[in-house]
Order: C-alpha cells, then structure tokens, then sequence
C-alpha cells in the first residue's frame, strides 16, 4: 500500500526496511556512497549548505554531507534505521516521519537530496520537497534506470520473489526513471532547471554470504520473503551471486541509476506596484502621492504604477465621476457597483480597497457580501446594479434584452441604464490595466475587516517587501 493509498502507509515501512537496520547500514548502504558523493557534487553541495535528505535510511549520505560542511536534516519512515543516523549524525535535525508530510517550514533548505526516495508512486513527495526549498533552492533525487539492461540487474533479481502485486508495485515505483517521467513530474510540481544526470553505481559485497545478507536488510526483499520465507530467499541469493564470484575480487554489480537535478524558481523581485519601473517623482507625482496620503493615509501601489501617466488616470476618474453623477449613484451604488464587478472580473485590488470603503460606510456583511455574490443585504434596486455590474464584468457578449428588466423596475431610464454600464466598463477597464501590469493590492488593505480579507479568494496577492 502506497501513501498516496492510506495516509498511514508510511507506518507499515520500518516493518521492512527497519528490521535489519545495522545489517542495511553497513553491509548494504556504503555502496550507495558513490551517488552520494556524484549528487552532492552537482548541487555544489558545501560549507553552510542548509540540507535535507528525504527517507534518508541510515543516514550515511547525511555523514558525507556533513564532511563537505553542509548543516543536514533528514526524514525517513523506519524508526529503527533512523536511529542508525541519528547515531551517525548526532547534531542533525532527524525525524521519523512521511516524506509527504515533511516537519519543516517553508524555505527551510538550500538543497533537499533523496536517493531512491521518492518514486512513480510518491508524487506528492515532491510538492513537499518544493516547498521546502528556499527560491532558488536545488533539488537531486535518484531512481532505479534501465535495471534489466545493467550488468549487475541480477543483484535485484531476487526481489522478483515477490508476490505479483508487490511486483508490480516496484515496476510502477521505478518507472519514475523512465525518459521523461522524471522530467515531466518535476515540471508539473513547478521546478526549473530540470536535467537528468547518470549517476555513478556500484554495489560491492565480499562473498555471497555478506551479499545475501545485505540485500535480505531491504524493504523490497521482506516483500521478497513473506512471500517465499527467509530460507528459500537466502538460498536463491546466495545462487545467483555464487556464479559471479572472481578470485581474489569483490562481487561487483553496476547498476543503472537515475539522477534528476533542478532547481525552485527564484523569488521574483518584489515589486508590488507592477512590471514597470516607477519614474522618478516630479513635482506632479509628488503631488498625486501627497494627496494620496492625506486621504487615505499612504501611497497607492496604482499611484506608482500610473505614474507615468497620472494625467490619463485623473481623466479617467474624472469621466467616472461624471457619469456617477449622470445618473446620480450615491457612494453606497458605487461602492457596490465597483465590488460587484471587480469580483466577478477577479481584480483583487478592487475589490479590496473597494470592500473596505463599502464596508466602513456600510458595514462589512454588506461589502463580504457582495464580493461573494450573495446581495441579501441590499434592497431590490441595489441588487439590479450588483446583478447588471456581474453581468458586464462576467459575459458582456451573452446579454439579452431581458438582463435590463430589473433595472428598468428599479427606475432606472435608458440614460441612467448607459451611465451605470459605462461606469462598471471604466472600472473593468481600470482593473484590466492594473491586473495586466503587475499592480498588487496595498499592503495596508491587509487591515480591511477581516470578513472582506476572508472573502476576496481571486486575483494578485497582498504582498509584503522587505
Ligand atoms: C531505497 S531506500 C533508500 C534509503 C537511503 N536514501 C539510501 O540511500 O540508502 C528507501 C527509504 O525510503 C524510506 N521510506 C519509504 N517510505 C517512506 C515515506 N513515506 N516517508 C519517508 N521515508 C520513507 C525507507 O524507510 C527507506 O529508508
């Protein structure tokens, strides 16, 4: 049973992997310290490096990155060889735990590693993984290649005892080395950078003894025996490895193994008045900036944004204003107006700095209200300009004749009915520019009334500098 399968899953590993732990560390695991060495390599992988191996096993990968300088952390679901690296790995930050749910926060790590860790069965793995990683944080991980075409494929042949279930299960986990799998996981999850290294592998063992005995420690080979029993299990092992030996060599099996390496984007630069640079302040920007602050107390991220142009966007609130008063919106029919449509467009600005003016006017449950659609605090003529603003904003081509029914109930004239559509199109407008430019909401909307935060779910994020 796989993670993904039972949230529990990983509890069942250390009945496998965990039951001949020091005979994993030290008969089977030195063999891997050649993709230890390769991959650290090649994510530059030294003094200060702040790392996480994922299923770690027994913790020697952490040994040699502690070598190199590297501060480690290491995950894996066997308690029993976890206790190994803890043993190796004293001052490490070590847990037992799911690789799907890593105990660390976001952006903890410059590198996370994990040798044959994660599989074709554990993609979620790697959105955890991701997520740990700082911006620009690298991340190399192996998996089995072409296993069947390796010199050495019969040093895996005996998990092949298995149960038909169980092998196909391994099959589904290493197909992660297939071309392309890898590559296209990895860029679904969001990395960039994505290569596929091959990554040096040799499994040594002194005599078929040591070698049966190894191989018996992994989690693949219980599988292998609670199918077959111990005995039968050994007895093929020492079979298959007997007709390699060499005198006076080691028995040697060359695997083919995978390695991915990419990398989590970098931040980007943190510009929450937009993708155009802010010209430097003349004495009309310094004006608009001013007035900026003495009515709302701070510097409008869309004041920046339009600064090349601060005289197009007073014409534009000027022609705003003056259909407003064409039809004789109060504040309150604006404030509406403005939210309605900014929601359903998905400006998350309006609807914000737009929300809270509803909202200190009329009180939050209204301004909530509407953002979400729901009008049932507003009277029937309210509703016909927050239903005819969704309207516009949402399918202005799908309009029928019928749409200006209630508006035409609620008094409005052919006249008003044009004013209050070109009011909601400007503002559409508005939104349309600040969205497409980069523009975020000000920070400060952050202290709207908490119902208008909750509801605002669409569009560019409050983001805060440093
Ligand atoms: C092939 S071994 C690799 C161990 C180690 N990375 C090495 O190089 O020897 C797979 C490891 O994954 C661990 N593991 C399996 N499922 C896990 C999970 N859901 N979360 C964390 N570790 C897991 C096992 O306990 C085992 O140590």
């Amino acid at each position: 049973m796989s993670a993904s399968e039972h949230p529990d899953a990983w509890r069942l590993v250390d009945e496998g992997w965990g039951r001949r732990a020091a005979d994993f560390a030290t008969l089977a695991e030195p063999s891997n310290c050649r993709e230890y060495v390769a991959v650290h390599r090649h994510l530059d992988v030294g003094a200060g490096t702040r790392l996480l191996d994922v299923a770690c096993g027994s913790g020697l990968a952490l040994e040699l990155a502690r070598a190199c300088g590297a501060t480690v952390a290491g995950i894996d679901a066997s308690a029993r060889l976890l206790a190994v690296a803890r043993h190796r790995n004293p001052d490490a930050d070590l847990a037992v735990g799911d690789m799907h749910h890593l105990p660390w926060d976001d952006g903890a790590f410059d590198v996370v590693t994990s040798f044959r860790g994660f599989w074709g069965t554990t993609p979620d793995a790697l959105t955890e993984a991701w997520r740990v990683l700082a911006p620009a944080g690298r991340l190399g991980f192996t998996v089995w290649g072409h296993i069947k075409a390796s010199e050495g494929a019969w040093a895996l042949s005996p998990f092949r005892l298995a149960s038909e279930p169980k092998v196909a299960n391994q099959a589904a986990m290493v197909a992660l080395g297939r071309p392309g799998a890898g590559e296209d996981l990895l860029d679904r999850t969001g990395f960039v950078h994505i290569r596929r290294v091959t990554i040096p592998m040799a499994w040594e063992f002194a005599d078929p003894a040591s070698y049966a005995r190894g191989l018996a420690s992994m989690g693949p080979s219980y599988e292998a025996i609670q199918t077959v029993g111990e005995d039968a299990f050994m007895e093929y092992a020492h079979e298959v490895a007997s007709a390699r030996v060499r005198d006076g060599l080691p028995l040697r099996a060359t695997l083919d193994v995978v390695g991915y390496l990419a990398d989590k984007p970098a931040a980007p630069p943190c510009s929450p008045s937009g993708f155009l640079a802010v010209p430097d302040t003349t004495e009309e920007l310094q004006r608009s900036y001013e007035h900026d602050v003495e009515t709302i107390g701070f510097v409008m991220n869309a004041s920046r944004a339009w600064a090349h142009s601060p005289d197009v966007h007073d014409a534009l609130f000027g022609l705003l204003d003056r259909v407003a008063r064409s039809c004789s919106l109060t504040f309150r029919q604006r404030g509406i107006l403005v939210t309605a449509c900014a929601s359903a467009h998905g400006d998350s600005y309006c609807s914000l700095a737009w929300g809270l003016k509803l909202a200190t006017h009329s009180g939050p449950d209204v301004a909530a209200g509407v953002l979400r659609g729901d009008d049932t605090e507003l009277d029937a003529k309210e509703r016909a300009l927050a239903t005819w603003a969704r309207r516009v904003a949402g399918d202005p081509n799908g309009t029928v004749a019928e749409d200006l029914d209630d508006l035409r109930a609620a008094g409005y004239d052919d006249a008003a009915i044009l004013a209050i559509t070109t009011f909601v199109a400007l503002r559409i407008a508005y939104s349309t520019i600040n969205g497409a430019l980069g523009v975020h909401p000000d920070r400060e909307l952050a202290d709207a009334p908490r119902p208008v935060v909750d509801a605002v779910r669409w569009g560019r994020p409050i983001v805060q500098c440093t």
